[in-house]
């Protein structure tokens, strides 16, 4: 039985070495963007999740995430590579996304385990995959 009070226990995301995308930078804030989900997770996970830390981590996560779009994209400006319109489409379509799901939020309690769940796969998959081929990207710009 669930003992969680959203019926759903959340899983933590493991820092792996296979998330690494070469740029040292990049990789310390995707770093710490999955500790910041795992943070919202564990409190989620919580017999009584207090909703103002919830709001807290949630806001400090999605700011964050801004930042390091930022980040990314200046680095895309910068080594010039190709499909940046392409990756910028999806740093945009994921905040619209996030943005969308947080209005939701604010009436059902239950949507911020489908906000979190969302978060892990999407990060998830787009480090793997985009920011994966970025790094490739630079390090072929600068001959590494
Ligand atoms: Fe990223
Ligand atoms: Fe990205």
């Amino acid at each position: 039985m669930d003992t969680t009070r959203r019926g759903v226990t959340l899983g933590r995301v493991e820092w792996d070495r296979a998330f690494e995308i070469g740029i040292p930078l990049v990789d310390e804030q995707h770093h710490r963007l999955i500790d910041l989900i795992n943070r919202l997770s564990d409190v989620l996970n919580g017999d009584a999740p207090d909703e103002a830390e919830i709001e807290h981590i949630v806001a400090g996560l999605i700011d964050y995430v801004g930042y390091h779009f930022s980040a990314e994209e200046e680095l895309m400006d910068r080594f010039a590579v190709a499909d940046a319109a392409i990756h910028k489409r999806q740093h945009q379509n994921f905040t619209k996304r996030v943005t969308a799901m947080r209005q939701e939020t604010a009436t059902d309690p239950k949507a911020m385990t489908d906000l979190a769940i969302f978060l892990q796969n999407w990060l998830i998959s787009h480090v793997l995959t985009t920011d994966k081929r970025l790094g490739q990207q630079v390090a072929a710009k600068v001959g590494r």
